[in-house]
């Protein structure tokens, strides 16, 4: 029997990146995923790709109605939760006399209050023995320039990830989190910087960098398919780093 059979698997942004790898690595493991992102395009080739056991919402993290719809619709189709990917997130790499309120709230509308409130609208829908996983990053850890903002927000959702996995004991739901060093995809070209910024932050992200290379996100997607998986079912408030090395060396 496969890992995920019969099992029901929500992954916020869900639709590029980590969060496909993660949905292709839990379809071909037997799960039904249902992600969930703002981009239609982007929804309809993840669906494309991954048949009839994937199901797609279109919707905005920050919006609480969105969320409500989200976990209404998975209610009427699967009728529970078995993990839950909190993923959906943004990356903008600015110094601090560019770092405006609107930086700020953008980074994290999305990626703590949009996290807190995926999590919270959910709760109602877990099934007992459900996995959560939240996407911290690297940036958390290793004090890089003009990353304040952004690593101020994943180290929150790390902060989030342990309180969350406490309150959810009672529940028997499990709370990790995957901390990603850079990894190939979409999100590195929409978070392109300028010259300036490319000159602080570049060369420091590449001196740590010390496999040499990106992660892929399937190496991403593997940590967090064990997490969401039984095989890990002794390990709750933990924080995974996949970095290749960045954090630890
Ligand atoms: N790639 C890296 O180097 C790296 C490193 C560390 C951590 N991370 C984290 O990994 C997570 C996934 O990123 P990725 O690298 O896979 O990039 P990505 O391909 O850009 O994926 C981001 C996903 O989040 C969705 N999303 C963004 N804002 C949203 C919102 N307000 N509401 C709903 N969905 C939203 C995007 O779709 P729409 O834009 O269509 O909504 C997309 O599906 C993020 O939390 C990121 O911070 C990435």
């Amino acid at each position: 029997m496969k890992r995920f059979e019969n099992k029901t698997v929500v992954i916020t942004g869900g639709s590029t990146g980590i969060g496909l790898a993660v949905a292709r690595q839990l379809v071909a493991e037997g799960a039904n995923v249902v992600l969930f992102a703002r981009g239609q395009a982007e929804l309809d080739l993840a669906a494309d790709e991954l048949g009839q056991r994937c199901m797609t919402v279109r919707g905005d993290v920050t919006r609480q109605a969105d969320l409500g719809s989200l976990f209404q619709a998975v209610e009427r189709a699967h009728g529970g939760i078995d993990g839950l990917f909190v993923n959906a997130g943004i990356a903008e790499f600015v110094g601090l006399a560019d770092a405006d309120e609107a930086h700020f709230d953008r980074i994290f509308g999305t990626n703590v209050r949009g996290a807190f409130f995926t999590i919270r609208t959910a709760v109602p829908s877990l099934r007992s023995g459900a996995s959560i996983v939240l996407t911290s990053s690297v940036a958390a850890d290793i004090g890089a320039p003009c990353c304040g903002v952004y690593a101020a927000s994943k180290g929150a959702v790390v902060a989030l990830a342990r309180c969350v996995a406490a309150e959810l004991l009672e529940r028997d739901v499990r709370v990790n989190v995957v901390s990603p060093g850079p990894t190939a995809t979409p999100i590195l070209a929409k978070s392109a910087v300028d010259e300036a910024t490319q000159n602080r932050l570049g060369p420091f992200v590449a001196q740590r960098m010390r496999m040499g290379r990106l992660g892929d996100a399937a190496e991403v997607g593997a940590a967090v398919t064990f997490l969401l998986s039984p095989q890990a079912s002794f390990i709750t408030g933990q924080c995974l780093a996949v970095d290749g090395g960045m954090s630890g060396l």
